[in-house]
């Protein structure tokens, strides 16, 4: 019996991880696939609801790690992982994305000799200043199978020097869990509960150190609320880290800011999902939406200076607007009126990737 261990931490591992779980189960006479929550991420609304929305077992192994500085999240994750690899010993390590949980168990894995499969490698945003740039550098760099999820990360990885050997382009698992569960986030009724209408709504999330961290951003991002919320109802789950930031910095909080602006705890993965497909626009700073949205086909302006995963902008819904207050609020008025484009789905975006990374992974194994 062969032992494969897969990390989560943060809230976008949940929906990559589930996929591949569901995938393994075809192999469970020979393969055993267990999963490590580092605890990055502990609050209910970023943890334990998505692995109730997601069906994911509970994990066999929760290393309780929670906020802290860089520097001590990622050592306390490898020191508390290390402990469970010399108890039990996998043949192979499965990492996802780009978070500290990522880059800190790919790290313990390889120095102790076991093999480790990144799964979302080769995307670049060429921005050394975000933290997960680095993450994605790092664990690239060491990992012994690496599977892609756009034509993007072939050419990085290629141009890195990565041996083609090790590299599959196998799509987005992210679009798996979208796929899965997309019938079943319609009937959480999470846009008809909050009074929406359907297509009829801007949703917004914002995270990113580089957007909500300075008080200047956060105006900028609530004056464009004000300018935006004259056309349309605004829908905003805030997550923990912003909402301690506009709590900081003492800025209006619901009602407040304009009556249609409308923020929210953070949502699970169904609510939110339903919510999605509902908007007529999304305003972003996450990775994963602005894939989503493409798949969706609903326009996305990602709220960053760059985006790496341009296949989201060449042929997708996705437009980069950085933090400019007058192109965000024209584009999302001309969007609101019906001036969008539709895009295509990316290659691969299909629902099978999980399956396509345990059929490689087990054909090495076994
Ligand atoms: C992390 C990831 C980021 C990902 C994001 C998704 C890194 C470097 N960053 O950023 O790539 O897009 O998750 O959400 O790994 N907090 C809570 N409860 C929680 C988790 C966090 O209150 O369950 C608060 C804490 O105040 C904490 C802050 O949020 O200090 C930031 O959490 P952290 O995990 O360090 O990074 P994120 O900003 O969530």
């Amino acid at each position: 019996m062969k032992r494969i261990i897969s990390v989560v931490g943060a809230r976008p591992n949940f929906m990559k991880v589930a996929p591949l779980h569901r995938a393994f189960q075809k192999y469970s006479d020979r393969i055993r696939h267990l999963i490590v929550h580092t605890g990055q991420h502990y609050d209910e609304a970023m943890s334990k609801v998505f692995f109730e929305d997601l069906e994911l077992p509970h994990p066999d192994f929760y290393l309780g790690v929670g906020s802290w500085t860089h520097a001590q999240q990622t050592a306390k994750i490898m020191v508390e992982f290390e402990k469970v690899l010399v108890e039990h010993k996998p043949d192979l390590v499965v990492v996802v994305g780009d978070v500290n949980s990522t880059v800190a168990c790919s790290l313990v894995s390889v120095k102790m000799g076991i093999a480790v499969a990144h799964v979302e490698a080769g995307l670049r945003s060429f921005d050394r200043s975000m933290p997960e740039e680095i993450n994605r550098l790092l664990t690239d760099s060491i990992s012994d199978h690496l599977f892609v999820s756009e034509k993007s990360g072939l050419e990085n990885l290629k141009r890195e020097g990565v041996s083609e050997k090790k590299v599959f382009f196998v799509g987005n698992i992210m679009i798996d869990s979208l796929i899965h569960f997309r019938e079943k986030a319609k009937l959480s009724n999470a846009a008809k509960n909050l009074g929406l209408q359907p297509n009829g709504f801007v949703l917004v999330t914002l995270h990113r150190p580089g957007n909500v961290d300075e008080k200047k951003d956060l105006e900028t991002i609530f004056s464009i609320f004000k300018k935006i919320g004259d056309t349309a109802t605004i829908v905003f789950p805030v997550h923990p880290r912003t909402r301690k930031m506009i709590q900081q910095y003492g800025l209006e909080m619901n009602g407040k800011v304009s009556k249609r602006v409308r923020l929210l705890d953070p949502l699970g993965y169904l609510e939110f999902l339903d919510l999605m497909q509902q908007s007529r626009l999304v305003l972003t700073d996450s990775g994963g939406i602005q894939e989503e949205t493409t798949f969706l086909g609903i326009p996305c302006l990602t709220l960053r200076e760059n985006t790496e995963r341009p296949v989201t902008v060449e042929v997708g819904t996705n437009e980069i607007c950085g933090l400019d207050e007058n192109l965000i609020v024209r584009r999302s008025k001309e969007i609101l009126n019906g001036n969008s484009n539709t895009g295509r789905i990316p290659e691969l975006w299909d629902g099978h990737t999980a399956v396509r990374i345990a059929e490689i992974l087990s054909a090495h194994l076994l």
